[in-house]
């Protein structure tokens, strides 16, 4: 292939990043601005966008331009940029190319009726109406392992999706070790005889809450000339290209850091996407590494950053400040264990930081059983329970309230869950690593100045795009392979202090 050819393969492959980036705008304008009556049409626009975009990745002349850039990467005749550009393009194409055409419309059609289905099932609390239906999606989720191919579990094609190059033996094996400290972790905590105030229950007008959050947002790095700010009612990011990254978040009256907190998680995932750049659109060069990856950077700011004494010496006064009376006789120190309290909850999406990887740990056990064959769909409320039990303690009332509680089985994202529990992981790994390369980090987080962090992330995580898997990326940035240990003693500090242990 001679270089004009890659140019071809480069500019067919920039015209697919165009059409996706107008997917993501229509996207984030249904769950943002859309009137409702525009949704029927809305679904078909984007059905049939997506369409387009899936033709013309399959084409005859894309697939031909592809094929021939894999035999430049393969007989070692690419620069570095490309062979990055390359290798991912063709682990995406060569998925794409494993399924046939009929099972894709099977599963696209199965997994929007089995949502339907869980909606209904989760109203009535009902897991055994929706049972049939997980299993046709089960069933489905490991014929897409055999088109894609396997080692020694079907549950590695799927992981691989989302976390690719994860290793699943690895993966377990750092889930059971934080599973086997966090259970007496907990166990410890909900032992100790401290008690932690509540916020006071006050008015927080919205405008105040939406001129903090913004407040913080730029605090952080976000660009808002390159971002925007909205509501919606399940707070996400999404970016049209590095100059154009929108986030969410959703305000409650009585609540200010219901907001606060999912403001830090997106504007962590933001900066992210605003530090790639910009001159690399159109590749995956442009792209983050993976949903773990991508994870650890929210999870990093929200949690780590977010919910840390250092950062709240700053911004709490400016919070009391900005609501006038509210927040008298409750101290920074009572904030501060406020927004850390620990609570074994039934709803993962309301977990706090120490018993949320657990609520990973339990789907991860309990999916790749169900993709391996070693647990059926009709046992589920049964195992559920008990799993419950074992590791939080608390008996679940109803399937509303456990196994029917979240999207991601009746949409056919076996393999997701995972890439939550590796953020908390690679966060904490990231973060150790930041803190011994920034001299007084903590000093200058606790005057209000996040900017040593941020450049940090954006020089050793943020600029590189796909250019490493995430192994390598964290093996060059911490100098090891992902090691839980960074997050359970970052847990175990923070913890036993508020909690005295
Ligand atoms: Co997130």
């Amino acid at each position: 292939m001679n270089s004009d050819s890659i140019g071809k393969f480069k500019e067919e492959l920039a015209e697919i990043y165009h059409l996706q980036s107008a997917l993501a705008v229509l996207r984030w304008d249904e769950d943002v601005y859309m009137p409702p009556k525009g949704s029927d049409i809305r679904g078909k626009t984007i059905a049939s966008l997506a369409g387009m975009l899936h033709d013309r990745f399959v084409s005859p002349q894309f697939s031909r331009l592809v094929r021939s850039a894999k035999k430049e990467l393969d007989a070692g005749r690419l620069d570095e940029d490309n062979a990055c550009i390359v290798r991912e393009v063709w682990r995406e194409f060569s998925r794409e190319k494993k399924l046939p055409t009929e099972f894709v419309k099977e599963l696209a059609e199965t997994t929007s009726k089995s949502v339907a289905a869980w909606k209904v099932a989760r109203e009535k609390k009902d897991f055994k109406r929706f049972a049939p239906v997980l299993r046709k999606v089960v069933e489905l989720e490991r014929r897409q392992a055999e088109y894609l191919g396997y080692k020694s579990s079907p549950y590695e094609a799927l992981l691989d999706i989302y976390e690719p190059g994860a290793s699943l033996e690895d993966l377990e094996m750092t889930f059971f070790e934080l599973r086997d400290f966090l259970v007496p972790f907990l166990g410890r905590i909900m032992g100790s005889k401290v008690r932690i105030k509540g916020l006071p229950k006050k008015d927080y007008p919205l405008a105040a809450q939406e001129e903090f959050n913004r407040f913080v947002a730029a605090r952080m790095g976000f660009d808002f000339e390159a971002g925007r700010l909205d509501v919606s009612v399940h707070p996400f990011t999404t970016n049209f290209h590095s100059y154009d990254v929108r986030i969410t978040t959703r305000y409650d009256r009585r609540d200010p850091l219901s907001s606060i907190n999912s403001t830090i998680h997106e504007a962590g995932h933001a900066l992210y996407e605003q530090g790639i750049p910009n001159g690399n659109f159109g590749s995956p060069l442009g792209e983050a590494v993976s949903l773990g990856i991508h994870e650890s950077q929210s999870r990093l700011w929200e949690n780590i950053v977010g919910r840390s004494l250092d950062f709240w010496k700053y911004f709490y006064p400016r919070l009391r400040k900005r609501f006038p009376g509210n927040l008298d006789g409750f101290s920074l120190e009572d904030f501060h264990r406020h927004v850390n309290a620990v609570k074994p909850s039934l709803i993962r999406t309301e977990a706090d930081e120490v018993t949320y990887s657990l609520h990973i740990i339990l789907r991860f056990e309990i999916e790749k059983g169900l993709i391996e064959g070693s647990l059926a769909v009709e046992d589920l409320p049964k195992i559920w329970r008990a799993k419950m039990k074992e590791y939080f303690g608390i008996a679940v009332p109803n399937d509303a309230l456990g196994v029917l509680q979240d999207v991601h089985w009746p949409s056919g994202l076996f393999g997701y869950f995972p890439t939550y529990a590796l953020g908390n992981l690679y966060g904490a790994q990231f973060y150790a690593a930041a803190k011994r390369d920034i001299l007084g980090l903590e000093k200058e987080m606790r005057s209000g100045n996040l900017s040593h962090l941020r450049e940090w992330l954006r020089k050793n995580v943020h600029a590189h795009g796909k250019r490493f898997l995430a192994d390598e990326l964290i093996r060059r940035t911490s100098g090891e392979p992902l090691n839980a240990r960074y997050f359970m003693d970052y847990l175990k500090e923070k913890y036993s202090r508020i909690y005295g242990l």
